[in-house]
């Protein structure tokens, strides 16, 4: 379990600040951003969503943007949950001085395309499901993020059927096992994604990332310190394997999925 903080005291920004107990320095650069594209012709739109909550959207959703924003992209967030865990983390964030900084999100999804280089990252679960449905019909890739476990693979097919038949216009869909038991062979995580591969394999345009994100305490910490991973434990198995999922995310944009 993740231990919570009570507040986001500006003393703790002191002490971080003073250098009596600094983390890791923000600005310190993700080790390998050459696979990182920008799209021809446009910004990228992602909906990071699920049924389910607790399974990582938010935390997903900031690791990437602080990801993305350190390699000098333009970053445009939209929290559509009414909990605004993303808009809480972007204020700890902000509070603490972090760089690069992240602006604190929009709470609406139509939005004018973004520029080039530009990325939007919406993070929408069940709450707002007219919101989620804007969003992934303006979507370029629809980012699935699944804890191992059978009511979060029954939340994520009729999640897929909802955003397929809802909006078949959707982008491409991509599914991983967030918080995976450490040691990927374990029994719930294969399970988890032979699961997950069948369902995928029912929908056109969906497919499961083999990049995968452990359980944790560094995502744990990250949402409690305003900071990503990567930036406050950069050698840890968590900073190597979000990068890994990010990488995988940027890949170039392929074409939209449109049902013949
Ligand atoms: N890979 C992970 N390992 C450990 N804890 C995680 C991981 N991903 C998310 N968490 C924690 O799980 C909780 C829910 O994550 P969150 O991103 O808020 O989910 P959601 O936005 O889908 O509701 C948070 O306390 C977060 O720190
Ligand atoms: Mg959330």
């Amino acid at each position: 379990m993740c231990a919570a903080k009570t507040s986001k005291s500006k003393t703790e920004k002191r002490t971080d600040k003073a250098g009596e107990n600094p983390p890791e320095k923000a600005k310190k650069k993700a080790d390998d951003k050459s696979a990182a594209s920008p799209a021809p012709g446009g910004g990228r739109f992602v909906v990071v969503g699920n049924l389910k909550g607790g399974s990582g959207k938010s935390t997903v959703v900031f690791n990437l943007a602080v990801w993305l924003a350190d390699q000098g992209h333009t970053i445009r967030l939209v929290d559509l949950d009414p909990q605004k865990t993303l808009t809480d983390l972007v204020a700890v964030r902000t509070e603490l001085g972090w760089e690069p900084a992240l602006a604190t999100p929009l709470t609406t999804a139509e939005l004018p395309p973004g520029g080039p280089g530009s990325w939007t990252l919406v993070d929408v679960g069940a709450a707002d499901m007219a919101g989620m449905l804007t969003a992934v019909g303006s979507a370029d890739l629809v980012l699935v993020p699944v804890m191992p476990g059978q009511a979060d693979i029954w939340a994520t097919q009729r999640y897929l059927k909802t955003i397929d038949r809802e909006r078949p216009d959707h982008g491409v869909v991509r599914l991983f096992v967030n918080r995976a038991d450490a040691g990927s062979g374990s029994r719930e995580t294969r399970e988890a994604v032979v699961a997950l591969e069948a369902i995928s394999g029912m929908l056109g345009a969906v497919s499961v990332l083999p990049a995968r994100l452990g359980r944790r305490i560094a995502f744990c910490r990250s949402l409690s310190e305003g900071s990503a991973v990567f930036e406050l434990e950069p050698k840890s198995k968590a900073s190597e394997e979000f990068q890994a999922l990010a990488q995988a995310i940027v890949e170039p944009r392929r074409g939209r999925n449109r049902k013949s």
